[in-house]
């Protein structure tokens, strides 16, 4: 237990000293990508502008609103953080961040 908790310490002091593209990266490749890299169930693809025009329109707020709650959009279900529920909500919009980014 204690080795734990070391770890965790070392990993948070890692992540608050990454930048926020790193960070986000690293959410999306661990929590994200299983659905958003090939297009799983209805995911909307990294990289497909396409899939991603009409939901940035929304606007980024509700797009992280989405991503954090988790929603059923016409294409399928967005589970709550990706069904990661650890992450914070700081971490989910990173990750979003890095997906949008990615996705121009
Ligand atoms: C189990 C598969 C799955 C995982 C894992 C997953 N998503 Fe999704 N996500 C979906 C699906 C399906 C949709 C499309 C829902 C719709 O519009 O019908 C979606 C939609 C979205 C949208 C668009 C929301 C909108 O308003 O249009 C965002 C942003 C998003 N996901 C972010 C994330 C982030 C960030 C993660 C990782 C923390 C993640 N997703 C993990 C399945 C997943």
């Amino acid at each position: 237990m204690r080795k734990l908790l070391f770890v965790g310490s070392v990993m948070a002091i890692a992540l608050s000293s990454s930048n926020v593209i790193a960070d986000g990266k690293a959410t999306y490749d661990s929590s994200c990508a299983a659905c958003h890299a090939a297009g799983v169930a209805g995911a909307p693809k990294v990289g497909d502008n396409g899939a991603w025009k009409d939901r940035v329109g929304q606007g980024m707020d509700k797009l992280v609103e989405h991503a954090i709650k988790g929603y059923q959009g016409k294409a399928g279900y967005m589970p709550p953080k990706g069904g990661f529920a650890n992450l914070s909500d700081d971490q989910v919009k990173e990750a979003v961040t890095y997906m949008v980014d990615n996705s121009k």
